[in-house]
Order: C-alpha cells, then structure tokens, then sequence
C-alpha cells in the first residue's frame, strides 16, 4: 500500500496541515481511504492516526468503504418522494442486485439514497458521478445503467 501511495506522498510527508489535501487524492485515486492507508498517511504526515480516522469520518466527501466506479445517488427528499423515488431506487437496487449503500462485487456500481440535494424543481433526481439528471424515470434510469454496464463491457473487451 505504501508503494501505491508513494507518489500521493511525495513531498508532503511530516507535514500535518496537508492531511485534507492528501486525504482527497487518496479518495479521488483509490474510491475511498481503506483503515491501511490511514495507517500509512498518520505515519507519514506525522498526525495521530486517531485524528487521520476523525477527520476521515467528520467528512462527508471520503468514505472507509471504496465505492463504485459509477455512483448512482438517488435523492429521496419529499419532493423527490412524491415524484416517484422510492421506484426508482427499488429499480436500480434490483438491476444491481444490491442493498442501498452498497457496492456491486465488480465494483462497478454504488447506489445511494440521501436526503434532499437542494434541487427540487428537478425531482425526482439522480445523481450519477457528480452529474445531474433531473426528472427522473424507471425508462431513463433503467437506460443509464444498462448504458453504463454495456460501456464498461465494451472497455474490458476492446
Ligand atoms: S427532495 Fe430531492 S432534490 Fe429536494
């Protein structure tokens, strides 16, 4: 693990105040921060490890757990609800066959249900890696994960 997080390191170590900084590139790099490499960066930057794991949990933007490589976050606010969520997220859980909050065994997927992102007017909403959609659809959202499992298909056999 050290050796893959070498170059994230690089020219950072025994500097506390890089912690966040370094966190995210761990987060954006390997899908989340695994309880090992918590280890490594408390050594390296020289921060407690028990301060590493606070921070780590205090933030919403890095999770324990890697998630996906598509992340689907469905919104399931009230209006979101009104407009239909609940079908949606019991859709993509069954496409998938998962639980909310999981990650399918090819770490292609993690599906989400969160409270309100603030974009009501669109609802219902999907969020898929960052990307609004709005107004969602079982057609639409059965259409993005279908597209997205046929991409990734398409890229292990070229
Ligand atoms: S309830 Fe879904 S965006 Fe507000």
């Amino acid at each position: 693990m050290l050796a893959t997080l070498a170059p994230i390191l690089e020219g950072r170590r025994s500097q506390p105040h890089l912690l966040i900084e370094v966190l995210h590139d761990i987060q954006k790099d390997f899908g989340g921060i695994s309880p090992e490499a918590i280890k490594v960066v408390s050594t390296e930057l020289g921060v407690p490890l028990m301060e590493v794991y606070r921070v780590v949990k205090f933030y919403k933007a890095f999770t324990l757990v890697p998630k996906g490589k598509n992340v689907l976050t469905l919104c399931m606010g009230t209006a979101c609800h009104v407009r239909g969520s609940n079908p949606l997220l019991e859709l993509a859980l069954e496409m998938l066959n998962i639980r909310a909050g999981e990650t399918t065994p090819d770490n292609l997927f993690t599906v989400e249900a969160v409270n309100c992102v603030g974009a009501c007017a669109l609802a219902p909403v999907v969020i898929h890696n960052g990307v609004y959609h709005p107004h969602m659809t079982p057609a639409k959202l059965q259409e993005l994960i279908r597209g997205l499992q046929k991409e990734s298909q398409e890229a292990k056999d070229a």
